[in-house]
């Protein structure tokens, strides 16, 4: 299959409409969001959505987030709207935040995975929403990379990974956040399944407490596999290998010089990962800078563009753990996972030496 690219900077109309024009016929198309981009099919055709396993190679008990590109159509999808969903579409839509509840019976299951509940979300961008307008249906879309790897934060990566299994993607330049929407499950008590540019920090100011799933920043126990099945997989893996190390940020950076002669030794070749904060303690090794630990936001837009160009040209990443809170947890959540929880203490690493 021949994959097309259309810049939706330029040619906003057309592109938008020929998309909407092929998910109506069943087909994919990779559209921006505000987030990253997306791999969209009919998210009411049971045979469309399963197209989306196939090319990016999901596994199928992965469920789908559905979009829409207005509120009223929320109605249809969802069983029942829980009161507390009010002030969270109010305040968050449109915006990176999917809710999830009880799905009503036009949803397929080859959306929710088989499940009872539903993921579903109001993007902001522009393009993604005259795109579902246009299509008239949901759009179920994950991120539009190959299962495993880095999610894609401009058209190239998605070309990258998808050319030849998609017919279109729509090319609307640079993702503004660079990782995935927050999901919040309103099933029983709300709980962060996957932190985003949303933080608990702004969705408590809203709805009072808010529940962290335990697997954020750890792998998932045995017994959570059911709520957050996304959760359970290999993720945002770059080619090289990367190791995270924590401590504060001299003792991080201490250990990090240490480590990358290290391994520089064992005939490795190494990239440090530095911040706005630490960059000069690196002169003289291979250190990209990939933004500021005040503003963990910054960190979160560059961090898949580096694992994808960067973890292409390296054996081995050593990458500084941030403080948690507020976009920094939707950072380490993503960071972790690329370095298969590979972790180093940076205090009792340099007290070895
Ligand atoms: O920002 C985003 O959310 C992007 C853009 C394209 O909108 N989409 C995205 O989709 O990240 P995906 O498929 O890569 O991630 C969806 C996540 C997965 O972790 C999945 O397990 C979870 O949402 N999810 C979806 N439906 C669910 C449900 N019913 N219950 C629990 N988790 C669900
Ligand atoms: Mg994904």
């Amino acid at each position: 299959m021949k994959t097309v690219m259309i810049s939706t900077v330029t040619q906003e109309e057309a592109g938008t409409t020929l998309g909407a024009g092929l998910i109506r016929n069943g087909e994919l198309v990779a559209f921006p969001t505000e987030t990253v981009y997306g791999l969209g099919a009919n998210g009411l055709d049971g045979e469309a959505v399963n197209r989306i396993f196939e090319a990016k190679g999901r596994p199928n008990d992965n469920p789908l987030i559905l979009h829409i590109a207005r509120k009223s159509d929320l109605k249809k999808l969802w069983a029942h709207v829980p009161e507390r969903a009010f002030p969270l579409i109010e305040t968050f839509w449109p915006g990176p935040l999917t809710l999830i509840f009880h799905k009503s019976d036009i949803v397929p299951y080859e959306v929710t995975a088989g499940l009872e509940t539903v993921a579903v979300r109001m993007p902001s961008d522009r393009t993604a929403r005259a795109l579902i307008r246009k299509a008239g249906v949901p759009i179920a879309a994950p991120s539009a990379n190959r299962s495993g790897r880095p999610s894609p934060t401009n058209a190239q990566h998605v070309f990258a990974d998808m050319d030849g299994l998609i017919p279109l993607i729509l090319d609307g330049g640079d993702c503004r956040y660079g990782v995935e929407s927050t999901v919040l499950s309103l099933v029983g008590e709300p709980t962060v399944l996957r932190p985003g540019a949303v933080t608990r920090e702004m969705l408590e100011t809203v709805i009072g407490p808010v529940k962290l799933a335990p697997s954020i920043l750890k792998p998932l126990g045995e017994r959570e596999k059911a709520a957050s099945p996304g959760m359970k997989y290999k993720h945002y893996a770059p080619d090289a290998e990367v190791i995270v190390v924590d401590g504060s940020p001299e003792e991080t950076a201490k250990c990090i010089v240490s480590l990358y002669y290290d391994y520089l030794e064992q005939g490795k070749t190494v990239e440090v990962l530095s911040t706005k904060q630490t960059h000069f303690r690196y002169r003289g090794l291979n250190a990209t800078e990939i933004g500021d630990r005040v503003h963990p936001e910054t960190l979160c837009a560059n961090l898949f563009r580096e694992l994808r160009e960067i973890g292409s040209a390296c054996d081995l990443i050593l990458a500084e753990g941030i403080d948690t809170n507020e976009e920094g947890l939707a950072y380490m959540n993503r960071l972790l996972r690329a370095a298969g929880f590979h972790r180093i203490d940076a205090s009792r690493e340099n007290s070895k030496k």
